[in-house]
């Protein structure tokens, strides 16, 4: 625990009255550093409740829990008792002392206090009672002062920062893959056009088409769909690689775990085959398991409240089996199915809801696996995350490598890819990846075969030509992973300003 008197020179607050020999000590210190009862000091925070006119629950964020600061009516006149309302801006100093009131340990003893930024009562949006997610996102600029979304947030960042160290851990290199680019990576064509040129009448060329060339980077150019490709020639010189970045798809899917901007993970590894590759995935998911679990008790705990909550009004049939922190031990202490493709399908047509006819999409060798099928086998049938490799070459992007005979997912009934999905309960797909095709004569092969074009691909091509080794790697889906150690239900609560199709407030 740094002493908090100490002035950090580095700190200018621009707010007068908060000096930097005055910087406020964080109330998670205040509540958790016992070396701090009996001392007096100073918190600064926004106000969630006050109560009988004497208690301001405070909270500044640092966590979930609020500050009781006891107010001494003699000391602070009604006047400024009014001001106390919900969100306003608080600096309290005073004596930290065991609190006579059952709750919390400790409670502060307001010696003096100061509104910062006063929140008028009637027009702040945020009332001290339920609100609905939905009007929560409405005020996605306030919603942060919730406890629901600050415990996300800071979850979120715990997440973030696991990542860096689990891969820094490991040797990788973070790597900044280009967000602006003129590649497809996977292919699927859902990008969002990057373009200087005049909306109403851009420029034409002889056939009557846009004429690109005259636009910013003399060439069509969008907002990436993934770094992969560029993290591939890095992980073949630097040998680990990956990316954290943003990506961008184009898709006009409006479901709770689609959205247009999302923060992708990528690591891809030199000499590495598709098990090191599952390896890699299953040791990530359980790292940052375990740093929630250790740095984000108190948040867990209020979430995990929450979907009890939220699940008593589901029919029982559709309620989960396991609250929130159970369910993330369970996934840290076991480990994760293995199947092929092949055992999916057959699974998926051995089911109940299949022999019922109760799955909407259909089932049978070659499908894409929807979201209902995932779900099936991992809430359903393996009761755990499943890894299911081995998926058909034509539902999969160019450079997954192709698989022979006595490769894993190798499969009679038609040719399969060294792909492979993480799948987790309440979500489905979180992680897809592959090994990678480094055989040139058969990537450039099934480019043509899927009409990848070539040309505009040299750079990538060229790896294979000079130096070629087995990699894989994998892509992570952060607002996937944080809606599982949340609990949440809904993707656009985890990212803090939700982009989708035909929204982008704030
Ligand atoms: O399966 P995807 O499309 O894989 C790739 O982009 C590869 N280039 C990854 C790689 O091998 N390096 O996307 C990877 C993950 C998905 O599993 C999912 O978690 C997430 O990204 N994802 C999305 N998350 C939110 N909104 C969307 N629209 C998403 N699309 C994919
Ligand atoms: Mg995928």
């Amino acid at each position: 625990m740094e002493p908090s008197t100490v002035p950090n020179p580095a700190i200018r607050s621009p707010h007068p009255s908060l000096q930097p020999s005055m910087q406020p000590t964080p109330i998670k210190s205040v509540l958790d550093d016992t070396a701090l009862t009996n001392t007096t000091l100073t918190v600064a925070g926004w106000v969630r409740t006050f109560r009988n006119d004497r208690f301001i629950a405070l909270n500044d964020g640092s966590t979930i829990r609020n500050l009781q600061c006891v107010i001494d009516q003699e000391q602070v006149d009604a006047a400024m008792r009014a001001r106390f309302t919900t969100s306003a801006a608080v600096k309290c100093t005073g004596v930290i002392v065991e609190s006579k009131g059952s709750g919390q340990r400790v409670e502060m003893q307001v010696i003096a206090v100061e509104v910062l930024g006063d929140s008028d009562a009637e027009k702040y949006p945020i009332q001290p009672k339920k609100h609905s997610l939905e009007f929560l996102r409405e005020n996605a600029h306030l919603r942060f002062r919730t406890n629901t979304y600050s415990a996300v947030f800071r979850i979120r960042h715990q997440v973030s920062f696991g990542i860096h160290e689990y891969f820094d851990q490991q040797g990788y290199n973070y790597f900044h893959a280009p967000i602006l680019t003129a590649s497809d990576a996977e292919g699927a064509g859902e990008m969002f056009r990057v373009s200087v040129l005049d909306a109403k009448s851009p420029p034409l060329n002889d056939a009557g088409d846009v004429d690109f060339r005259e636009d910013f980077f003399g060439r069509e150019s969008r907002l990436t769909v993934s770094g992969q490709l560029q993290a591939e020639l890095a992980a073949l010189a630097l040998g680990k690689v990956y990316t954290f970045g943003p990506t961008f798809r184009a898709e006009n899917s409006n479901t709770a775990r689609h959205l247009a901007e999302f923060w992708m993970i990528e690591p891809e590894c030199a000499f590495m085959d598709l098990h090191g590759d599952m390896d890699l995935a299953e040791g990530l998911c359980k790292h940052l398991i375990a740093r929630v679990l250790k740095n984000s008790m108190d948040d867990l705990q209020f979430l995990d409240a929450r979907l009890k909550e939220e699940e008593a009004t589901k029919p029982k049939e559709q309620r989960s089996e396991m609250g929130l922190i159970d369910r993330l031990k369970f996934v840290l202490d076991n480990p994760f199915e293995r199947i092929t493709y092949d055992d999916a399908i057959n699974i998926l047509l051995r089911s109940k809801p299949f022999q019922k006819g109760q799955f909407q999409f259909p089932v049978e060798w070659g499908i894409d696996l929807q979201s209902e099928h995932e779900r099936y086998l991992v809430e359903k049938h393996f009761k755990k995350p499943v890894i299911v490799t081995g998926y058909p070459a034509k539902i999969k992007a160019f450079y997954m490598r192709t698989n022979a005979p006595g490769d894993f997912g190798y499969s009679d009934k038609g040719k399969t890819v060294a792909a492979m999905d993480v799948l987790f309960p309440g979500i489905g797909e979180i992680i897809g990846g592959s090994q990678r095709e480094e055989r040139l004569d058969v990537l450039e092969a099934r480019m043509k075969d899927m009409n990848v074009p070539a040309e505009e691909l040299w750079w990538y091509l060229d790896t294979r030509k000079f130096g070629t080794v087995p990699h894989a790697g994998f892509g992570l889906g952060l607002e996937r992973f944080v809606l599982f150690v949340t609990g949440m239900g809904n993707i656009r609560d985890v990212i803090p300003f939700p982009r989708t199709p035909k929204s982008a407030e704030f």
